[in-house]
């Protein structure tokens, strides 16, 4: 009947004598029958832990018993098994017998210890991936950082080379560069006061830098000429404007100093040159810098006029108002002078 059985099987007696063993038991741990019956369970093993694991079960014969365990095969390997022990029956000779069943497990155990081996596998690799992860992340940010003070140098090479030109073309009419870069700390801060975001204004102001570029292409006799021009002297200088504007690049970057160059002659009635432009056909950025090119004008000394205090300069800026200049770049600029902040920027 054991031998019919698709797994080992034995049968013991309450001494852990192997009594029986079937065909199958003897196939699974490669040793003859007559190796197994007649002798005790334990004697197949040579760990104590595991005879001492065999004790315990028979110890317990009248319990059923249901567990993971091994037998050791012929040639010293050991073969897990699945056991399940219980006695043969509750009544003498049957209480006296325990038939235990073994279930090679080893396809099992193979497939499990496989399974492992890929989960360490994968686990090791997502260290890898994440640690080149992160090695990316950080390289990313360093290349991210160079760009960012390359992007600063080049601005501000940019920079120097726009106020290079600006105190190249300003050196013609005898001044120093300190008045582009009170036009450019002025338009700047009227912007902002228009509500104008602080990038933009500031991109207005070093815009305004260039706005007498064109002043190159007029003649010095013109420029530093002490009285009042002739009409064909007028002219000439009128030609600044235009002059200036051809100048400048026709790179995005210049686009509003381009602007700023043509119009920042312009006058908001329209009596201006070059295109006679009034009210909002005039570029705002223009705007802001005729009235800034104005009041610096008004409050420097040049060849042909002393200088104005700042109170003379402010009231001919509010009698321009509406006339020469959008009222609303005038209220932005007498705003700013009542608030304190324009004396800083008077240098
Ligand atoms: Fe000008």
């Amino acid at each position: 009947m054991l031998d019919a059985l698709h797994c080992g099987a034995v049968l013991l007696d309450r001494a852990g004598t192997i009594r029986l063993a079937n065909e199958r038991l003897a196939i699974m741990t490669g040793r003859p029958k007559i190796e197994l019956v007649g002798h005790t369970l334990t004697s197949l093993y040579s760990v104590e832990r595991d005879r001492a694991f065999i004790a315990s079960r028979l110890a317990e014969f009248e319990s059923a018993y249901e567990g993971e365990f091994h037998v050791p095969r012929a040639d010293g390997s050991l073969l897990p098994v699945m056991i399940s022990g219980r006695p043969m029956g509750d009544a003498p000779p049957l209480c006296d017998f325990r038939i235990v069943t073994l279930v090679d497990i080893s396809a099992m155990k193979k497939a499990e210890a496989d399974r492992s081996e890929e989960i360490e596998v994968i686990s090791r690799l997502s260290d890898t991936v994440l640690a080149q992860a992160l090695d990316l992340k950080r390289h990313s940010e360093q290349l991210e950082a160079r760009v960012r003070e390359r992007t600063r140098e080049l601005h501000e090479a940019n920079m120097e080379a726009i106020y290079m030109l600006a105190i190249a073309s300003e050196a013609k009419d005898s001044d120093t560069g300190a008045h582009v870069r009170r036009i450019e700390a002025l338009t700047r801060s009227i912007a902002e006061k228009m509500g104008i975001p602080t990038s933009e204004s500031e991109r207005l102001g070093y815009s305004a830098i260039l706005h007498d570029v064109g002043k190159m292409l007029v003649p010095d006799s013109i420029l530093k000429k002490p009285g009042p021009l002739e009409s064909h002297e007028r002219d000439m200088m009128k030609l600044h404007a235009v002059g200036g504007e051809r100048i400048l690049s026709r790179k995005p970057f210049f686009e509003t100093a381009r602007q700023i160059a043509r119009s920042h002659h312009e006058n908001w009635d329209g009596s201006g040159y070059p295109d006679g432009l009034s009210g909002s056909e005039i570029p705002m950025a223009a705007r802001i810098v005729h009235l800034a090119d104005v009041y610096d004008a008004l409050t420097n000394q040049r060849v042909y006029k002393p200088s104005w205090t700042p109170e003379e300069a402010m009231r001919a800026i509010d009698e321009g108002s509406g006339r020469l200049f959008d009222p609303e770049v005038v209220r932005a600029f007498k705003s700013l002078v009542d608030s304190g902040t324009f004396s800083e920027l008077r240098m």
